[in-house]
């Protein structure tokens, strides 16, 4: 089985990162990370990937003439390690059409809330402010209209009395690390 290159993008934390991480390490998981770009030199998901012998980079924004420069280098990285599917994992900027649509198709994102519901930031406050009574998470492909793209999964959680946006990020992100391996799968085995 020829497993699915998964480059990774992220900002900071980087749990679903490690979820992914995990899942590959199973034998029967057809895809395996090969390279994890941050745009933070500190996100603490890098020091992770480096200690499982992941090839890490930081790319910085402030080191380029602009962005198309910035996001050709991620693109130029990527490409050097033949990467298949690039996974958004926390990667908190937008990323300009060129960029996206040199990877559409092969570019994904984990987002915070019921897509088409919640685009954009604040998910979580915004679903319970609006009496919302259930939440969740998407992975969708990247196009350039922001959390727009097509819808690959989704899982849900109760909103439940009293929650708080830390409350419900907390039951999301459980969700989340199960939902980003899964999408994986349905794409690797399409692939
Ligand atoms: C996750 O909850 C992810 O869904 C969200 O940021 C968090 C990153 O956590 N992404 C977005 O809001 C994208 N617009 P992580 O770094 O621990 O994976």
């Amino acid at each position: 089985m020829k497993k699915l290159r998964l480059g990774i993008m992220i900002s900071g934390r980087g749990s679903n990162m490690r979820a992914i991480v995990e899942a590959c390490r199973q034998p029967d998981f057809p895809a395996e990370v090969v390279m994890v770009i941050s745009n933070k030199g500190d996100a603490a998901g890098l020091v992770y990937a480096h200690n499982c012998s992941i090839e890490t980079a930081h790319v910085n924004l402030k080191s380029f003439e602009d962005k198309d420069a910035y996001e050709a280098e991620i693109t130029r990285r990527f490409e050097a390690m033949n990467v298949d599917l690039i996974c958004l994992a926390g990667y908190m900027r937008i990323l300009n059409d060129s960029f996206v649509q040199h990877w559409q198709g092969r570019m994904i994102n984990i987002h915070p809330s019921l897509l088409p519901k919640y685009k954009g930031l604040n998910t979580h406050q915004r679903a319970i402010d609006d009496g919302e009574a259930e939440a969740g998470c998407s992975v969708h492909y990247v196009v350039p209209d922001l959390d727009s793209g097509e819808v690959i999964c989704q899982a849900k959680v109760a909103i439940d009395a009293g929650e708080t946006a830390e409350s419900l990020a907390t039951k999301v992100l459980v969700e989340e690390h199960k939902l980003y391996p899964h999408a994986i799968k349905l794409i690797a085995e399409k692939f």
